[in-house]
């Protein structure tokens, strides 16, 4: 497929902008004129984070004010997740009690979107079990959500719109942005390397870039707003640009970014190692904005389970980009996420995790236990193992985790470091929060006037979880 044909167009766009007009009408209509209220909740990963920033972004543009909470809301969005059965359930329960409130108030719209409505199914069970949810739109369906609200509140009838497709690239849409401070930039869409045990390519479609110049420009505008940390976000974002064929990858739009003018931070999510490269590295160590610390999932420290999840490395390969890494880049904040129990794991392949846990030193880890997707090669598989053997795994590698978590905190005890103040959280006697440029919490005690600025702080505690100090 070429890249030109995941664009949507300005025609496109322009059409789009004209449901706004529509819905904004229609929508007052429904109020008596009162301004709308609209709320948007969010489960799964950053891109759902950012993608719900987009949606808030048409919400606004429609006339309706952000409300917190589903009380009193006009429309209401659920952006779901579907990357563990755990994770739909909590969704599938909680749009089951949002039928109070539409009871109370027949009103109201209820929609519900993103990656657990794209999986095949979804979308019917919601038409039957949830008579309340009066929209359900997939993935790919985004950046036509004004068009299809017009059509709920027009037509009065329920909209279940779900395309099978490898997904679009859509600039334009405005965001309304939770943080002041902090940005969401998502750099590509999408994922085309189908580990056995991921339901993401299934529902968020081929790799897709963004142009780097419509990157560039949107980092640039924020800085001048004065955002100071950014996260660019991809599923993979080392293979950023192949498909532009253009021959500039991530390393180099790292480059272009560093070189704004400013005083922020680029940090990214996520790497997949087979494709860290020496030169993603090298750049890392040579661009002063660019965040010391990255985030690089191996899943496994076992060779068979790696090739059984489909991931296009070794244990000691990863090993070794590891400490290339940490060699190249000093003061590097190395985390990452590992999956426990994937089918037939044994206890001894188990064991290679936990070695190779121990032999990278990460700073902190996020640990899953695998949860069968259906649709994907994994769930097929054998799987002799009962859930009571992998929570026992799990709280063997959380202690071990715990434990490395801590020694690399203390390591920061008695050093000054440079911190971006994002926010309040009572925690003892400390009231600030921040994040070190490798993304540590570091909290401690200061005037709140200080939040969205950068500061010094000496670190004189530490958790496995966080850090403790004062302000310099
Ligand atoms: N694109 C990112 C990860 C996205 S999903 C990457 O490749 O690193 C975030 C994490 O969820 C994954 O890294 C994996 O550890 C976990 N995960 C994904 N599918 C899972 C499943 N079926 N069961 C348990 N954990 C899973
Ligand atoms: Fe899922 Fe693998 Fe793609 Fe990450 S790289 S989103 S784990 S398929
Ligand atoms: Fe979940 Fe979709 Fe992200 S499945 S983790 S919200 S890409």
């Amino acid at each position: 497929m070429e890249h030109n044909d995941f664009v949507i167009s300005e025609e496109q766009m322009a059409y789009q902008s004209s449901c706004i007009e529509r819905a904004r009408e229609l929508l007052l209509g429904r109020t008596g004129g009162r301004t709308p209220r609209a709320w948007v909740d969010t489960y799964g990963c950053q891109q759902n984070e950012s993608d719900s920033e987009k949606i808030r972004g048409m919400l606004a543009q429609i006339g309706c004010d952000l409300i917190p909470g589903p009380d009193q809301a006009d429309v209401i969005v659920i952006n779901t997740c579907a990357i563990r059965e755990h994770a739909e359930q909590r969704i599938l329960g909680n749009i089951g009690a949002l039928v109070h409130g539409k009871t109370a108030n027949p009103k109201q719209i209820i929609a519900v979107c993103g990656c657990m409505v794209q999986q095949p199914g979804r979308s019917e069970q919601i038409k039957k079990s949830f008579r309340h949810v009066d929209l359900v739109f997939g993935t790919h369906m985004l950046w036509r959500f004004p068009e299809l609200l017009e059509r709920v509140l027009s037509d009065k009838r329920r909209v279940f719109s779900i395309e099978d497709s490898e997904g679009f690239l859509c600039e334009g849409i405005q965001p309304v942005r939770s943080s002041k401070i902090k940005a969401w930039i998502p750099v590509m869409y999408g994922c085309n390397n189908f580990c056995t045990y991921c339901i993401v390519p299934y529902v968020r479609g081929r790799e897709r870039s963004r142009a780097a110049e419509d990157i560039v420009n949107e980092v640039r505008s924020l800085v001048a707003q004065g955002y100071k940390d950014f996260t660019l976000l991809g599923q993979n974002v080392n293979s950023y640009g192949r498909d532009l064929g253009g021959g500039t990858d991530f390393a180099d739009l790292l480059k272009m970014i560093d070189s704004l003018e400013g005083d922020f931070l680029i940090r990214f999510m996520t790497s997949h190692p087979k494709d860290a490269t020496d030169k993603l590295f090298d750049t890392m160590a040579s661009c002063e904005k660019v965040a010391k610390h990255i985030h690089l999932p191996f899943q496994s420290g076992n060779d068979r389970v790696l090739r059984a999840m489909n991931r296009g490395y070794t244990a000691e390969e990863y090993l070794q980009k590891a400490l290339y890494a940490q060699k190249t880049v000093p003061g590097l904040v190395m985390t990452s996420d590992v999956i426990v129990g994937f089918p037939g794991e044994t206890e001894s392949e188990f064991e290679d995790t936990l070695e190779l846990v121990g032999a990278v030193g990460f700073h902190a880890m996020f640990m899953f236990i695998y949860s069968p997707r259906e649709g994907t090669p994994a769930a097929k598989l054998d799987d002799p193992f009962t859930r009571e053997e992998k929570v026992k795994r799990f709280d063997r590698l959380t202690a071990l985790q715990n434990e490395i978590s801590l020694r690399k905190h203390e390591e920061y005890i008695g050093t000054v470091q440079r911190v971006l103040i994002d926010g309040t959280a009572q925690r003892g006697e400390y009231n600030l929060t921040s994040r070190t440029n490798g993304g540590r919490l570091v909290h401690f005690r200061g005037p709140e006037s200080l939040i969205g600025e950068f500061a010094y702080a000496k670190v004189t505690q530490a958790a496995s979880w966080a850090l403790f100090g004062e302000l310099e």
